[in-house]
């Protein structure tokens, strides 16, 4: 998968509109060559697809056509004039000629017009060799321009270069409108206008004066779409064109978008999102095209260290003394306090094959089970909830489902934000008609965007979704919604009996639940009716439903929605997990939590156990292992005393900072592997340098079970790939793993899981991607799970009370903070922080609602203080009609926020995930940061101290 590069590549595989579905052929000829094509198939692809390429300027095929250029011009007998080839579809027995002398002489003289107010510049510019403009020139022979440029241009047109990835230069613009189609159709953003007629006609981005200021969300669709320099990356002004490329999958967020990697050397020049890329199609957002320069960013750590303290300075040493020096530690460790003692932690940043490797050095190496994922605070509901009601822990659907849905639900996820380019997908469905249903405590984007709007909007308050689902549920089951014959044939009879009486009793009507979820009763009714009856209708949830102390409750609920209404094992229909990490489903996948080995199998199961005995040539623990929380709580006890934690920051991710902190404070050894001194690296002692997702090969498993390809394209800095450094851990702790390819690692994983037994490189590199279960029974993978049976059977409804979370308002607190993210931004930020990025978002804020603003005399801006029962912090106030009174919001990317310094302990009855969601809190106006922002500046200021010194003494050294 490694190509060289040819620049027109992508754009030689153009078709030039996209292609049509339909079981109708109709048969043509074109220039004299018979084709047979789906009926509504353009002359322009039909000849594309002869290989014969009709000169074009404004036609892409990833855009509808719009046939403005008219340099497509062909003859088809029968028709008079010369129509465009890319607005005119085929018809049976039509005879087309795209090669005339007339065609062409029209052709060059449209292209004159084009090349006469266009700065022949192109030696210098930075598409020279990949420009649509230069090469369809050529195409269509122009040798000379016979106007001049003494008359109107736009040649003295100013630049813009506000936005921190592209550039706008409009001298180049050819009014094509490339880009604003694609800001509409693609993105879905209409951000883009053209404004003026005729030779007045300009690109304008809407909403400001320039792109940063407008209301442009910087996916680069229009970048991409751009057949001119118009709209350049930077990247590419900077480093010329690339000469290779390499296919790759996105390390942000749980849609798994499918990359070109542009390289020019070592260098990255730019990413492209591949159209063949099964969850993207060709799209992204901001932060997979642009946010990638972290991975070179001077703050990478690329030397392994160590100390003896906290207290002391890093010392630098060779990845041989580092590994030893740990393995030494673990190794002493549980020879003094047991062989409990010690734990891992998983990355679902890394890939499937560094987490298995993690999770199998904990069982084999450690000899414990005390190993868990960072899944345990955002999506274990998921897996615990789905298991117990359908059989298996993964989300039902493609992505592409969506297309088929008339119906969409989005209950505590916030797509346009977290996983946009599904959000992108979604809004296109609902401009061609689905209808939307968003709960959710805040006026997310979809509730109100461009020509896509929510029927109906259930802001409930926080900590209450399993009353709203038992409403739903109630509705559904009284008014006679039920789809009674599937039920009947697919579902458990009894649970389903137990769970129809539950769900009928009148305290879970709509008139009784509607005042706790504080939403009006008919608008619940309504919402079921519309889910119940409005055709195929699909469930998508986020951390908004997990991160509760019912999270895994909320799931259930969820799922029996799904199978009272017959909305599940088709296309359309499911319900959806939006996953939140980019290889979270795969780190869970992968055996990473405490009692599940790989492939979701439980500890405790003697013959599974036996199967890995036997692989790993070891005696398995039979009992669960530690769960995170469970490992901070052993660690203050003194009975937990070291931990390798891979690529994950739980000192700044995980709840109630301050008792983590103290946590890691007490261990003996905490190594840490990670690209950066991220918070938990400030409680290290052993520090392993770990490598981008640019610097190894590995896979990712996305939100729609899809395992995708991640190709190395630079050497890692620090001289090895994650998984090179776990298994240096493995021999020096005496326990042997022998693997000289990410490969054999997979083939080992799937040897093991029944559900990825059929899954190998050779085999995603075959179809693309894979999605799991990949077996015997299905070679080709899974798109749609159920779809006959359930995985379990038949589906298991599981009764949902609803229990109040403990985390009570009252007057001390009276305000329920909840937490999510914005699309700049990623997680705890250590990559998205060191971008552009910051440009959109450089700090957190609280939003607050008006009412309660002004009764705390609080304004835009202000400096507030944010108490709750488990700490404080200060940020700066932002006055929004989002957020319903009493409720405050923010996000969580800047450590110094401190914003898991106010979240609690509570978390989910069945998982421990946290519960984010709820926290009860009061807001005032300050004026200076609180005790433990001072606290975290000083010793975050210490550790970087420390960290100098040890730069600097390796620069005395080089001296030396
Ligand atoms: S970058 Fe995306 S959102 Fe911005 S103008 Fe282009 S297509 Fe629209
Ligand atoms: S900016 Fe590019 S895509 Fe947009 S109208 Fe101009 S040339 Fe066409
Ligand atoms: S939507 Fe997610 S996977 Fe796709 S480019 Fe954006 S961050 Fe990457
Ligand atoms: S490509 Fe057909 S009119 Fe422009």
């Amino acid at each position: 998968m490694i190509n060289f590069f040819d620049p027109a590549s992508d754009k030689s595989s153009d078709l030039g509109t996209p292609a049509r579905d339909s079981e109708v052929q109709v048969s043509l000829n074109i220039d004299g060559r018979a084709i047979s094509v789906p009926a509504g198939t353009s002359v322009m692809r039909a000849a594309a697809m002869l290989g014969t390429s009709i000169p074009k300027l404004c036609a892409t095929d990833s855009l509808e056509a719009f046939g403005s250029c008219r340099m497509c011009m062909v003859e088809i007998e029968g028709m008079r004039g010369y129509p465009a080839s890319c607005t005119t579809p085929v018809s049976e027995g039509m005879v087309v000629r795209t090669e005339t002398p007339r065609l062409a002489g029209l052709r060059r003289n449209v292209m004159e017009l084009y090349i006469s107010d266009h700065p022949l510049d192109c030696l210098t510019c930075s598409a020279n060799g990949n420009c649509e403009l230069q090469t369809v020139a050529g195409q269509v022979g122009l040798r000379e321009v016979r106007y001049g440029y003494d008359g109107a241009n736009h040649l003295a047109e100013k630049k813009d270069v506000s936005n921190p990835y592209f550039d706008y230069e409009p001298s180049k613009c050819i009014v094509c409108s490339r880009c604003v189609r694609a800001c509409e159709d693609i993105q879905g953003t209409f951000a883009l206008t053209i404004t003026g007629r005729g030779f007045e006609s300009r690109v304008a981005a809407a909403g400001g004066d320039n792109f940063l200021a407008s209301e442009c969300v910087s996916c680069g669709a229009c970048v991409q779409a751009c057949p001119t320099a118009t709209l350049t990356e930077k990247s590419l002004v900077q480093l010329g064109q690339p000469e290779r490329s390499v296919i790759t999958t996105c390390a942000y967020c749980g849609v798994g978008c499918s990359f070109r990697a542009e390289m020019k050397g070592d260098q990255l020049v730019r990413m492209v999102p591949d159209k063949n890329g099964g969850a993207n199609h060709g799209h992204a957002c901001v932060k997979g095209r642009f946010a990638w320069g972290y991975a070179t960013h001077p703050d990478r750590i690329t030397k392994p260290m160590i100390r003896k303290r906290l207290e002391d300075p890093w010392q630098e040493v060779s990845w041989d003394e580092a590994v030893s020096y740990a393995a030494s530690e673990f190794r002493r460790i549980q020879l003094k306090y047991g062989r409990d003692s010690i734990g891992g932690i998983t990355s679902s940043r890394c890939t499937n094959e560094e987490a298995y490797l993690v999770q199998k050095l904990v069982r084999t190496a450690f000899g414990n089970n005390n190993v868990d994922t960072c899944a345990r605070v955002c999506h274990s509901p998921t897996g615990y909830g789905l298991k117990q009601t359908l059989g298996e822990s993964a989300g039902t659907q493609s992505f592409d489902s969506v297309m088929q849905a008339d119906v969409v639900l989005v209950i505590g996820a916030n797509p346009t934000d977290a996983h946009p380019v599904f959000g992108s997908q979604l809004k296109r469905r609902l401009r061609q008609g689905a209808r939307l249903i968003v709960i959710d405590p805040r006026r997310i984007d979809l509730v109100d965007s461009p020509h896509a709007r929510a029927e109906l909007h259930l802001q409930l308050r926080p900590g209450t979704n399993v009353a709203m689902l038992n409403a739903l549920a109630h509705v559904i089951v009284t008014e006679g919604l039920l789809a009674q014959r599937f039920i009947d044939a697919r579902c458990e009879t009894e649970d389903f009996a137990r769970w129809r009486d539950f769900v009928s009793q009148a305290d879970n009507a709509p008139e009784a639940l509607g005042p706790v979820c504080g939403v009006p009763a008919e608008q619940i009714r309504a919402a079921a009716r519309l889910y119940a009856t409005g055709g195929n209708a699909a469930i998508y949830y986020g951390l908004g439903v997990t991160e509760h102390s019912q999270g895994s409750t909320a799931v259930m609920g969820i799922a029996n929605l799904a199978m009272a209404t017959g909305n599940i094992g088709r296309e359309g229909v499911g319900v959806n997990p939006l996953r939140g990490q980019n290889n979270v489903q795969g780190s869970c996948d992968m055996g990473s939590f405490p009692h599940e080995l790989p492939g979701y199998r439980h500890i405790s199961n003697e013959g599974v156990r036996a199967e890995f005995e036997r692989a790993w040539g070891v005696t398995l623990q039979p009992d669960p292992g530690l769960r995170i929380p469970n490992m901070f709580e052993a660690a203050l006890d003194g009975s937990f005393k070291a931990l390798y934690c891979q690529g994950e920051d739980i000192a700044q991710s995980d709840p109630n900072t301050q008792h983590v902190t103290a946590a890691l404070h007490a261990m003996e050894c905490v190594v840490v592997q990670d690209i950066f001194l991220n918070e938990t690296a400030k409680f290290a002692h052993v520090f392993l340098p770990g490598s981008s997702f640019l610097e190894k090969d590995g896979t990712f498993t996305n939100a729609e079970r899809r395992i995708s390809r991640v190709r190395k394209v630079m050497e890692p800095l620090a001289g090895k790939a994650d998984w090179e450094a776990t298994v240096a851990l493995a021999n020096a702790l005496g326990y042997p793993m022998n693997y000289h390819h990410p490969s054999e690692i997979m083939d080992e994983i799937a040897r093991l899981t029944p559900t990825f037994r059929r899954v190998s490189y050779a085999e995603i590199d075959r179809h693309g991607s894979l999605q799991w279960p990949c077996n015997d029974a299905a070679p080709d993978g899974t798109p749609t799970m159920h779809i006959d049976q359930f995985v379990r059977g038949k589906g298991r409804f599981m009764l949902t009370g609803y229990v109040p979370t403990d985390e009570k308002v009252n007057n001390r607190y009276p305000l329920l903070l909840t937490t999510g993210r914005i699309l700049s931004q990623y997680n705890v930020g250590a990559q998205t922080r060191r971008t552009g990025n910051v440009a959109w978002h450089d700090a957190d804020r609280l939003e607050i609602h008006p009412t309660d603003a002004e009764s705390r005399g609080i304004q835009d801006g202000d400096w507030v203080g944010i108490g709750s029962r488990a700490g404080q912090t200060v940020l700066r106030a932002k006055v929004s009609g989002r957020v319903a009174p009493g409720v405050v919001y923010t996000t969580f990317h800047f450590p110094e926020s401190g914003a898991n310094v106010i979240t609690t302990d509570n978390s989910d009855w069945a998982t421990n995930c946290p519960e984010y969601k709820v926290t009860a809190v009061e807001v005032v106006k300050v004026f200076q940061p609180s005790q433990w922002q001072k606290r975290y500046q000083d010793f975050s200021d210490e550790q970087r101290r420390l960290l100098k010194e040890r730069r600097t003494a390796e620069k005395a050294e080089v001296r030396r």
